[in-house]
Parts: structure tokens; sequence; C-alpha cells
């Protein structure tokens, strides 16, 4: 069964509401999230149907060239989420509130979400966390904010977690995660991405939560799956992560088209004159004789 809606038809066009996730997950059907940071990518995964796109703070890394993703501010997330709200019409835009955004007060959280979803176009927020965290996600909850959780690997508490490594690999660790998983649900959130933690784990969470869980690293048991979008098309450089399955190798693509073109340019291969624009003849000549006089 697939929500996926026939190209043309009226739900192709319509807005999914955040809501539809519990519904999906009732039903069984499996939600398709995919990280997106500007208007192409936005436009092409809404046109693949993916039911949820993320502007996921990964952008420090995969699109402006930081080595961790707690450089990106409020002001560079909205940028990257006006651009992919403006170009996704029937996907929720779910946006990343950045390391710094949520931390200091359930004041500033809901002012920086409130950026997010009124200036940034976006319809839902994502929080990493829970603990501390559990306040700020029921102070945006009581705003009326959507939001998403992430609990497991949460890579703005890298340094914290001892690195990128997966998370909940014992006993005493899966259960923080599967409880704070649950406590994530109390305090309001609609979804939650569960990311590296083992799939047994990520299994008895999603089996024991109402909200649907977004899987990276997690298992096929959840109740949807997320991948960044470099690593999805095999645009990012050097190691590959486990978990991650790329479906296209688009940096030899773009490599060869590059070398390509760089070729035809020094051979003066490209353009050629169906790349170029006519003049009227009569025109080229006063021009020419314009410039002779
Ligand atoms: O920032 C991001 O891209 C994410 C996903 C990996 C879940 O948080």
């Amino acid at each position: 069964m697939t929500s996926r809606p026939l190209p043309g038809t009226d739900s192709a066009l319509r807005k999914i509401p955040v809501t539809d996730f519990g519904a999906m997950k009732r039903r069984g059907e499996k939600i398709v999230v995919v990280t997106a940071y500007d208007a192409p990518s936005g436009r092409l995964a809404d046109a693949a149907g993916v039911e949820c796109v993320l502007v996921g703070d990964s952008a420090a890394m995969t699109v402006l060239g930081h080595d961790s993703t707690l450089p990106v501010t409020v002001d560079e997330m909205l940028l990257l989420t006006r651009a992919v709200a403006r170009a996704t019409k029937r996907a929720v835009v779910v946006t990343d509130m950045p390391f710094g955004s949520f931390q200091v007060s359930d004041e500033a959280t809901v002012e920086h979400a409130v950026r997010l979803i009124k200036e940034g176009g976006a319809d839902a927020v994502k929080i990493e966390g829970a603990g501390a965290m559990l306040a700020r996600v029921e102070a945006l909850a009581r705003a009326g904010i959507p939001v998403m959780g992430h609990v497991g690997l949460t890579p703005q508490s890298a340094t914290t977690l001892g690195g990128y490594k997966a998370q909940g690999r014992t006993a005493l660790t899966a259960r923080q995660v599967y409880d704070d998983a649950l406590a994530l649900e109390r305090a309001g959130c609609f979804a939650v991405v569960l990311e590296a933690i083992p799939a047994p784990v990520a299994a008895r969470v999603t089996a024991r939560l109402a909200i649907p869980t977004i899987g990276i690293g997690a298992g096929g048991a959840c109740d949807g799956q997320v991948l960044v979008w470099h690593d999805l098309l095999g645009l990012s450089p050097g190691h590959v992560p486990r978990f991650v399955k790329q479906y296209a190798r688009l940096a030899d693509a773009i490599g060869l088209a590059l070398e390509a073109y760089a070729a035809e340019v020094r051979t003066a291969a490209f353009p050629e004159d169906r790349h170029t624009y006519a003049m009227p003849a009569e025109e080229l000549d006063r021009f020419e004789r314009d410039l002779d006089r």
C-alpha cells in the first residue's frame, strides 16, 4: 500500500498535513523523508512524491562546507528553508532548529521556531535530544508549533556522545533511548527521528509509540526512513556510512559532465551554432558598417 499520489490528481497537489503521518502509521504505510537544502532539491523531492522534506542542519556539512553541524545559524537555516519551502508544494517541510537556537530558554526556542515557520515557510521544526530539551518541546507544542523529535545519535551532541557513533548498543543505553522517545511523545512531538540505533531497539520503540518513528540507521521496522540528499544520490565525498544506500552516483556523473564541458571549451567544440543567437543579416551588416566607420 502506498500513499504516493497519482500525477495530476488532486491528492498530488494537496499539501500534506503533519497529522497525516499518525494516520499513515496506523494504516501501516511507510513515510518517506529526504533532506533538501535548496529549491531544486525541494522541487525534485516533492515531484518524486516523498511525504516530507527535512531541511536538516546537516546543511552545515553538505552545502556550507563545515566539519560539523554546530556552526549553522538560524539565519542560514532560514535562507535554506525559504528556498525549499518555495519549491515544495505537497510534502511537509520540517526544518532543523540549529545548535544554539533552543538551548538557552523556552522563550528563545519559541522565538526561533516562529521565525523558521513564519519567515522560513516551514510546516514544522525538528529539535535534537530529550532530557533537558523536553521542556522546549512542551513550550513549542504549547505555542502550536509541530515538533519532530530526534534521539539516538544526535549530531549536535556528537562530542558528548563520543563521536558519530551508533547509540543504544547496551541494555542500559537502549533503555535510555526508549525512555527518551516515549518522553518526546508525551511532550508533544508528532514524530521522532531514531538515528543510528540497533534495529531491535528501534522496533520496540516503534511498537510502543503512537506517533511515527523515522529511522536513519535504525532498521526497517521504523514507520518511515530519512536519508541525507547527498548520501542517497552519491554526492558526498569520502566514507559512506553503513546505513546509507546510494541510489545514484551523481558525483561521478557530474565529474564526467564537467570534464567534458572543460574539454569542449578548450577545443572550441562548445558552443556550436545551435547554442548561439542569430540576428537579421541587415542588422548585422549595419552594425559592422557602423563599427568600420
Ligand atoms: O540534519 C539532518 O540531516 C538530520 C537527519 C540526518 C535526520 O537530522
